[in-house]
Order: structure tokens, then sequence, then C-alpha cells
């Protein structure tokens, strides 16, 4: 099989240390006669000098596939990027907090977006091949690698910190790929801050069970992945198989994967995202912690992640209205303990955890594209529907209320609203409450 390659930066190159990969140019601008050299051999050193000598001379600078895992390490290695004379200007990093400036930096962004773009490529490939025992093995190697680097980037983030690093990535066009990738990043999160003393090997299944997830989908056809509408009953069914397939995937008898690896675990968790703390998920409908951890775990990060990540058709959750809403869920879909560990992990708790925000959808699949989230605002005798794109677009669904539906205003009284974060009991009768998202929506409808 002939060698591929993949294109890196000039400044993402380790200066002065031996090499543990070969960079090659690209000879031919065509791309049908691509025609790779190599113009540094692993064990070499390069210096800055070199760096912009190269940056001077060639369009781009590349490393064979087979090197891809190397290539992270050393990179993981940049403590800040080569600064290259005449590159283009650094990108202006997004803050989601606009009361202070942003707290990623561009080296972790950099980084990350690299880690990504691997974990997307193995993803692809196995999506977009036949997904062979060669494959696979590829596959799963190539995205233990990605996670175990990405344990590095995430070791002091909470989820705040983490939101705003994904806010800062840019997006793939296949929503299962992105949303892998988000999900792994927050399994890794949840689980070192649950368990501080948790060997690197238990954080590394935890976030690739995260980032292979959805892997059964690879047996489901494109366009029920694809459909960001209202699935039919038996489209429905047939994405109800995908934790069973994953599993099975991941328990091939043939598969020759890196020791450090648990095949039955990662199959366990692929196969229990989708169950439900209540025992009303799929596909075993087993209940509270009969579910393994992990997938509880990736539960709530997947949940998390599907309300709160900016998509092209639709604009996200705030955190707080991301942790109130999935606040429902609590003892229904999600494990009440973990929730409140999770909840406690975000920096802004304490300004807000309750919201008259709800779900429409009961079957809401945080795995699936939505055109727009299936949001409704709830007061005590009046529930308006609104889309997660433009929210102030609304319908009234019980019409004996006060609601003013030109700018979406809703004044009812709220009367107290009781829920539960696992052992916190959180009481609120302040109408305020209300009020902010009412704000919220007249903010989005002006
Ligand atoms: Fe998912
Ligand atoms: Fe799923």
């Amino acid at each position: 099989m002939p060698d591929s390659f993949f294109s890196i930066s000039f400044d993402l190159i380790l200066l002065n240390r031996p090499l543990t990969y070969d960079l090659y140019i690209n000879s031919s601008s065509l791309q049908a006669r691509e025609k790779f050299v190599k113009i540094v051999h692993s064990g070499d050193s390069v210096s800055k000098t070199d760096v912009m000598v190269f940056h001077g001379k060639y369009h781009q600078l590349y490393v064979r596939e087979a090197q891809r895992s190397t290539f992270l390490k050393s990179m993981m290695q940049l403590s800040e990027p080569v600064e290259l004379p005449g590159a283009s200007p650094e990108e202006t990093l997004i803050s989601v907090d606009e009361s202070r400036p942003p707290r990623v930096t561009t080296i972790e962004v950099r980084k990350t977006t690299i880690l990504k773009n691997s974990a997307i490529h193995h993803l692809e490939n196995l999506f977009e091949k036949e997904p062979s025992t060669e494959v696979l093995n590829e596959t799963i190697t190539g995205c233990r690698d990605v996670v175990e680097n990405m344990i590095d980037v995430l070791h002091t983030y909470d989820v705040d910190k983490l939101r705003e690093l994904i806010a800062n990535l840019s997006f793939h066009d296949f929503y299962t790929f992105d949303h892998s990738v988000n999900v792994s990043m927050y399994c890794i999160l949840i689980y070192q801050t649950l368990h501080p003393l948790a060997s690197r090997t238990e954080i590394m299944q935890a976030g690739l069970a995260g980032l292979l997830h959805d892997l059964g989908k690879i047996k489901i056809p494109t366009e029920i992945i694809n459909n960001s509408g209202k699935l039919s009953d038996l489209e429905f069914k047939e994405i109800q198989k995908h934790p069973d397939f994953g599993q099975e995937l991941l328990l091939q008898s043939d598969l020759s994967l890196p020791e450090d690896l648990n095949p039955p675990l990662l199959g366990k968790v692929v196969c229990q995202h989708h169950e439900n703390w209540d025992g009303t998920g799929y596909p075993r409908k087993i209940a509270g912690e009969q579910i393994h951890e992990m997938a509880r775990i990736t539960a709530i990060a997947d949940f998390f992640d599907a309300i709160t990540t900016k998509r092209s058709y639709s604009e996200p959750l705030s955190i707080e209205d991301a942790v109130a809403l999935m606040g429902k869920f609590v003892g229904k879909k999600l494990d009440p303990k973990l929730f409140q560990f999770f909840v406690q992990n975000t920096e802004k708790i304490a300004k807000k955890h309750h919201s008259n925000l709800t779900l429409t959808d009961d079957d809401f699949d945080p795995c699936q594209p939505h055109q727009s989230l299936p949001l409704a605002v709830a007061s005590q005798s009046a529930t308006v529907t609104a889309n997660a794109k433009d929210i102030g677009q609304v319908k009234v669904l019980k019409t004996d209320s006060k609601v003013d539906i030109g700018k979406v205003k809703v004044i009812e009284e709220p009367k107290p609203l009781q829920f539960s974060f696992g052992k916190v009991k959180v009481l609120n009768n302040d109408a305020p409450n209300q009020q902010t998202n009412a704000g919220l929506l007249k903010k989005k409808s002006d």
C-alpha cells in the first residue's frame, strides 16, 4: 500500500531536538501526481532558522501517516507556537464569558485543533471504508493516541474552560465527528475530576469510550445518521441498534489492540451510553448503577455537548441554561450524584441553576444532529416553544396566560419551583428567573 501523508504547520515543529518523525515536501503541484520528498530525517534536529527557510521556500510540510502518533507526542511538548515572520496574524480567541478575556491560549487551541483533526481522520477512515479488522485496529489505536494527548491538554481544565476551547475549534460538516470529539473531552474532564487518583489508563479509557461512543453508527445508513429532523419510527428503531453494533465491533475476537486497552470495558460503555438512570433508555433498559459509571458519565457529556455547542444551524445554550435544563432530567436520564458532581465543576453554577426552559421531545437524542434544539419556555400556565436558532419564534401551546407573542414576554408570576440536584435541593421562588428567560427571548427576537 502506498504511503499516505498529512500536512503539518511550520510553527508546530519542535526545535533543536532530534525529530521523532521524517519531514517531507510535495514536489508536485498536481494533486494526481503528488510526489513526496524527504527533507529532514527522523533523528535530525531543526533550528528556528531552518524552519524559517522551509517556510519561505515550501508551501507545506508533510509527515507520513504512519508517524502521526509520534508527531502528536512531539507537538505536545511545545509551550508556544514557533514565531514565523510574515505568518498570517493570530486568530482572535473567542471568550464565552463576555465579561473577561479568553482563558484558553493560542497554543492550546492549536494543539487541540491538530488532535481533533487527527481523531476525525481516524473516524472518517472507518466510516468511509469497510470496517475490516485492519481498519478497526488502525482507528482504535489512532484514537487511543489522540485521547492520550488530549489528557495532557485538559489536565487543568474545568467545564467552562473546556466549553471555551470547543468554541474556538472549527467544526466539521458531519455532526457525529465533532460531537464524538467533544464528548471525549468532557468524559476525560469529568472522569479525572471525579477520580483524582485515577490512573492515566483509566482516564484514557473514559476518553476513548467517549470518542467511540457512536462507533456503531458505521453500520447505520448515512441518511438516517444525518437526519436532523424528527425520525420516523422505523428510522428510530434502526438508530437504536448502534450501541449494540458498537459493542460488537469492539469485541471482535481478531482485533489486536494496544495492551492498555480494555475492549470489554469500552464495549460496555459504548453499548450503555443511551441507557437512562430510570431504566427507560435503550438497548437493554437497565437502570441506576447497573449502568457502568463511564456510560453514565458519557450520557452527561453527550447531553451537555448537544445543547451547548454551536452548530452552523443553531445557537447553543449558555452553561447556566444547559445545566438548568439538564437538571430536569436528573433521576430520569441522568445519574443524580454524577450530575451534581458535574455541576459543581462548572464555575457558574452558583449564579443560576434554574430555568424555565424545557425540551419538547422526550426522546431527544444528543447523538443526532438537530436543525434546532426542541426547546420550550414553560410558565405555570403556558408553554412557549422556541427554537435555538431564532429563539424569538414562538408558539403558544396553552393560551390561558398573558403572553406577548410579538416581544415574547412571559409575564406570569411563577409558583415556587422545586427540583433536586442529587442531595442538593433547590427551592426557587424568585420571579426574576422567569424574567431572565423572558429577557433572553426578548433580546433574541428584537
Ligand atoms: Fe452522542
Ligand atoms: Fe449514540
